[in-house]
């Protein structure tokens, strides 16, 4: 088996059972606070497309990915009993259309009692007898699935799970390492073609060759935005017309390993001049509030820092002028960084548990005025999470400022020169440290 440049798999290979026995500790918590004795973890079923017969890509639950790095196995049953060796039920089917599921191979086997299914009436066998002292976690959609299970994802099992994923273990943070270092041979691929004038289309497709993923193999769809199209944050088409002129380019791509992500956002001028400045100054902008990470933090606070550095950056580069107070107040940072600061990332891209007090599903909201950030938990040592502040054009909400006090602190001249540029992001994926952080990302980069 060929084994990727940017994986450490003997440094995986040592920590996965580490990460399995801290995984047992979380669960056997989630199973005291839901009375239960058993979790039962589903990896889910594909889904049907409406009316035809092919699928949705499979995606699997990433409570089960949580504990094996198996992206492909729907049908799968984790097991676990406290006190016993997790039982994998390995669903195996025979069938001449597909690929089945390889055979359990890598360093996680050893930790599990594996038993190879061929049927799902077979899964049945492997189960707990007790059903109703089992929780079943997963996306049940059929009875057939739950076994006689009835309880299904319990809330008080989940919130506890859910807050302690915020927290990465060795073995994962291993694993966003890889897939940091995974998106950045992409990145660098995209930036090439970018400067050599491709399109949208053609940038995406150089960057899925670098990475080695295929379209549904992508933590998220890719952002490829050229020029305007920067200004749309969550752009969703890779245009394959080449645009008349190359000025900017917004990359936001990432890279799984195992399941987990990384989420890396970068922006290029074309030519140096005041744009490719001001992406320079917004770099340094962006290294400065991740300067800012470390345990204890709160999150939100950074959020609106990152508010006052944007102000201060409109200032100086007279996009609009105003105390920083007087353009937040105003709304007018809230026009062109419309946006949350970061969230946590893992397994999931806008990884779980983001707005969690606490691990019994206590809830902080976003601060008044930023309904978007997704993170408001203060930081804790080993969570990773996305330093993304942004900088855009976006006339649908400089419109809402007519009339304001706001819209007449904006420059209109100098918005008009920043338009065909679309916007800038500078995207970093950060562990927290007790003091500081590790940057995923610019080391990966490095
Ligand atoms: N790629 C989506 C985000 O940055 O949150
Ligand atoms: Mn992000
Ligand atoms: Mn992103």
């Amino acid at each position: 088996m060929k084994i990727s440049s940017y994986i450490d798999e003997p440094a995986l290979a040592a920590a996965y059972p580490s990460h399995v026995v801290e995984l047992k500790a979380r669960h056997d918590r989630a199973l005291e606070r839901a009375g239960a004795n058993h979790a039962v973890i589903f990896s889910g079923a594909p889904r049907g497309v409406f009316l035809d017969d092919y699928n949705y890509p499979f995606k699997a639950n990433p409570h089960f990915i949580s504990w094996l790095p198996l992206i492909e196995t729907p049908f799968c049953y984790l097991v676990y009993s406290p006190g016993e060796m997790p039982v994998l039920i390995y669903y195996q089917e025979k069938d001449y259309w597909h690929v089945p599921p390889a055979s359990p191979r890598g360093f996680w086997p050893e930790q599990f009692d594996i038993r190879i299914v061929h049927s799902l009436d077979d899964v049945a066998k492997h189960l707990p007898v007790e059903r109703d002292k089992c929780i079943l976690i997963g996306e049940i959609d059929s009875a057939a699935h739950a076994f006689g299970i009835e309880r299904v994802n319990p809330v008080t099992a989940l919130n506890l799970l859910h807050f302690q994923r915020g927290v990465k273990t060795t073995y994962e943070l291993e694993c966003m390492r890889a897939a940091s270092r995974r998106a950045v041979k992409g990145h660098r691929a995209a930036a090439k073609a970018f400067n050599a004038g491709k399109s949208e289309f053609d940038i995406h497709l150089d960057y899925c060759r670098a990475v080695g993923h295929a379209e549904n193999d992508l933590p998220y769809g890719n952002i490829v935005a050229l020029n305007e199209n920067g200004a749309v944050l969550h752009y969703q088409h890779q245009s394959q017309v080449k645009p008349d002129e190359h000025r900017s380019f917004l990359i936001d791509a990432g890279g799984r390993v195992h399941g987990y992500a990384s989420d890396i956002t970068r922006t290029y001028a074309k030519t140096d001049g005041e744009f490719a400045d001001l992406v320079k100054r917004f770099d340094q902008l962006q290294l400065e509030l991740v300067a800012e990470v470390r345990a204890g933090v709160d999150f939100a606070d950074l959020h609106l820092l990152c508010h006052v550095k944007i102000a201060e950056l409109l200032n100086e580069t007279g996009i609009a002028s105003g105390s920083p107070e007087a353009l937040i107040d105003s709304d007018v940072t809230s026009a062109f960084y419309p946006h949350g600061l970061g969230h946590l990332l893992g397994i999931q891209v806008h990884d779980v548990g983001g707005h969690m007090g606490d691990d019994t599903g206590t809830i902080i909201d976003p601060p008044s005025g930023h309904p978007f950030l997704r993170l408001t938990r203060i930081l804790e040592a080993d969570q990773v999470l996305t330093i993304e502040p942004g900088l855009y054009v976006i006339d649908m909400l400089l419109e809402n400022l007519a009339g304001s006090p706001g819209h007449r602190m904006i420059n209109q001249s100098k918005l008009d020169w920043l338009r065909p540029y679309g916007g800038i992001r500078i995207e970093d994926n950060v562990r927290v440290l007790a003091e500081g952080c590790e940057n995923l990302t610019r080391d990966a980069f490095a």
